[in-house]
């Protein structure tokens, strides 16, 4: 087979004139003949000013490529597109498939052998990963790793779980404008993803479960020396891949490995978000997931690690008690242990090395879970014929069955100019309504759907209410919230008939969300309902595209063109 600096040569009707350009061009960087003979390692880049969560990138990168060239092969670092949570207008979760595309684009165009994929901050990881597979070139996944944990008045601090906490305190009243500016310094004490169990850690963990990254990668804080080692042995990896041909991702992502991601994401109380991208993960392979596999599997897993926000510790508590490779071994009944690996083996020799370490309290044995269910519920109902998610790991079991009058708002912006009003018609047992947040409505499916406690009720002490809506919420988030409501209001669904005062009745044991409307009224609200006008600034360019072919949060919010073709 065609490796290296042979492969994919650019189109000029003479193959031997394109190999001679390249070579002419790429001389000019200094290589000399025997390191352009080598397989190569492509590395993607996905360093910038504006992405700390990948602020140790440079360093990884480094690594990797002495990993790579240890191993014989040559490393070359070609960049992508960054997205970080807070610098991602008007939603990072808008520019993924964005990145997926440019992900895949490129290992597709460069003489790249294998790749390795280096990011972290929640929607960079899935991209790679979704472009990967459909470049189909063997790839390999290195997280950029979890920050440090920061303390503020004798606590200990984590983004964005406590971001939100203390936020909370201040909107109620209970901290001071001096002390949210300290806690502001304290929240993210070093580079690296956000230190609890939240969309990126969720992620960084489902990696190892699909076989896609080294063992314990997940959690070696980003700040670590062993995290640059693991670095060093992941471009090692590489090259052995580029000179051996694979695994590719098609060997490696079968149901067996996106069963085993499940089991992973409900033991872990991983984030809402991971199951809209393992299912665009799984979209782009020949084994597309129903959203019932991930409440299926869920009853019958239980939240074994104990993280914020559905437990008590952080990251690197969770690493320093054995992380991923040590949680496996209280899983090993419940997954396929023989589905494939990046390391050429199955998961199961994978797994075999672990640390057990003496009298940790993070990782629960099986026979004393943090819950005895999986840290995700998926319901249906009239309201979500589609389905909706809920984190019932991070929500209050005192709300967990409720009914109340819905207090409904027409759109992130309507929510966000009177929430606070002080004339609100809302009461604590009332369920609040989002709609026009999903991914064709806001667009983007922002994380709006974590839904601010009205100012008044958080002054009186109110912690928690049911929420609801078409959009998504941080895994970093906490409470009693309904998500990913499908179809979204935009698109027709039931969302956008609920009116003010209506009955609402949330039943998670009996996975049910309904409205207590009859269906005549139902069908009389559908006829009058009219879709809400096309916003000026998706008339055009790429939010155009993303509005007319982005797919309902169950498919997991791909684009329509970029599922794999399946005969
Ligand atoms: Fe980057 Fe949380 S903001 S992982």
């Amino acid at each position: 087979m065609t490796k290296g600096l042979r492969k994919g040569l650019t189109s000029y009707g003479d193959a031997g004139f394109s190999l001679f350009l390249r070579k002419a061009f790429i001389k000019a960087m200094g290589y000399s003949d025997d390191a352009l003979d080598r397989p190569i390692v492509g590395i993607s880049n996905t360093y910038s000013d504006f992405n700390p969560c990948h602020g140790n990138v440079p360093q990884l990168i480094e690594a990797v490529k002495r990993g790579a060239m240890l191993a014989g092969a040559m490393p070359m670092v070609f960049p992508t597109i960054s997205i970080h949570e807070s610098f991602a207008y008007p939603t990072s979760m808008f520019l993924r498939n964005l990145m997926a595309m440019d992900t895949e684009e490129m290992i597709r165009a460069l003489p790249v052998d294998s790749v390795v994929l280096i990011g972290g901050c929640d929607k960079t990881t899935p991209a790679q990963v979704m472009g990967a597979i459909s470049a189909d070139r063997p790839a390999i996944v290195l997280p950029v790793g979890p920050m440090l944990v920061g303390h503020f008045r004798g606590e200990v601090l984590g983004a964005c779980t406590d971001c939100r906490r203390l936020w909370g305190e201040f909107r109620g009243g209970r901290l001071s404008e001096a002390e949210i500016d300290v806690a502001n310094e304290r929240l993210v004490p070093s580079i690296g993803t956000c230190g609890v169990m939240g969309t990126a850690s969720t992620i960084a963990c489902m990696m190892e479960a699909l076989g896609l990254a080294l063992p314990g990668s997940a959690t070696i804080p980003a700040t670590h020396a062993d995290r640059v080692r693991i670095a060093e042995a992941t471009g090692r990896r590489a090259a052995e891949m580029a000179k051996g041909d694979g695994p590719a991702p098609s060997e490696i992502l079968t149901p067996a490995s996106l069963h085993n991601a499940i089991v992973m994401l409900q033991a872990i109380g991983g984030s809402t978000n991971g199951v809209v991208h393992l299912s665009a993960i799984a979209g782009r392979t020949r084994h597309p997931l129903a959203l019932d596999t991930f409440d299926e599997i869920g009853r019958r897993t239980p939240v074994l690690v104990d993280l914020k926000p559905s437990g008590d510790h952080y990251m690197e508590h969770f690493h320093q008690a054995g992380g991923v490779p040590r949680l496996m071994q209280e899983l090993k009944d419940l997954l396929a242990l023989d589905a494939g690996h990046v390391m050429g083996g199955t998961l199961g020799d994978a797994i075999k090395t672990f640390e057990d370490v003496p009298g940790q309290d993070v990782i629960r044995p099986r026979n004393n879970p943090l819950k005895k269910e999986g840290g995700l519920a998926v319901l249906r109902g009239n309201l979500a014929p589609r389905g909706a998610v809920i984190k019932q790991a991070a929500a209050s079991p005192a709300l967990m069955q409720h009914e109340g009058r819905a207090v409904v708002f027409e759109s992130v912006e309507d929510m966000t100019n009177r929430i606070d009003n002080p004339a609100l018609d809302v009461k604590a047992d009332d369920v609040l309504v989002l709609r026009n947040a999903g991914p064709v409505g806001a667009p983007g499916m922002p994380e709006a759907g974590y839904l601010p406690i009205p100012k008044k009720l958080a002054q009186a002490g109110v912690k928690d209410m049911v929420r609801m809506s078409d959009g998504r919420m941080s895994g970093t988030a906490f409470g009693t919230i309904v998500l990913h409501i499908a179809p979204e209001a935009a698109a027709g669904g039931p969302l956008a008939l609920v009116r003010n005062g209506d009955r609402i009745r949330l039943d998670v044991a009996a996975r049910r969300i309904d409205m207590l409307v009859e269906d005549a009224e139902l069908t009389r609200r559908k006829q009058a309902w009219k879709a809400p006008p096309v916003p000026e600034a998706t008339q055009r360019g790429y939010a155009w595209l993303y509005r007319e072919h982005v797919q309902q949060a169950d498919e997991g919010c791909d684009f329509d063109f970029l599922v794999a073709v399946r005969q």
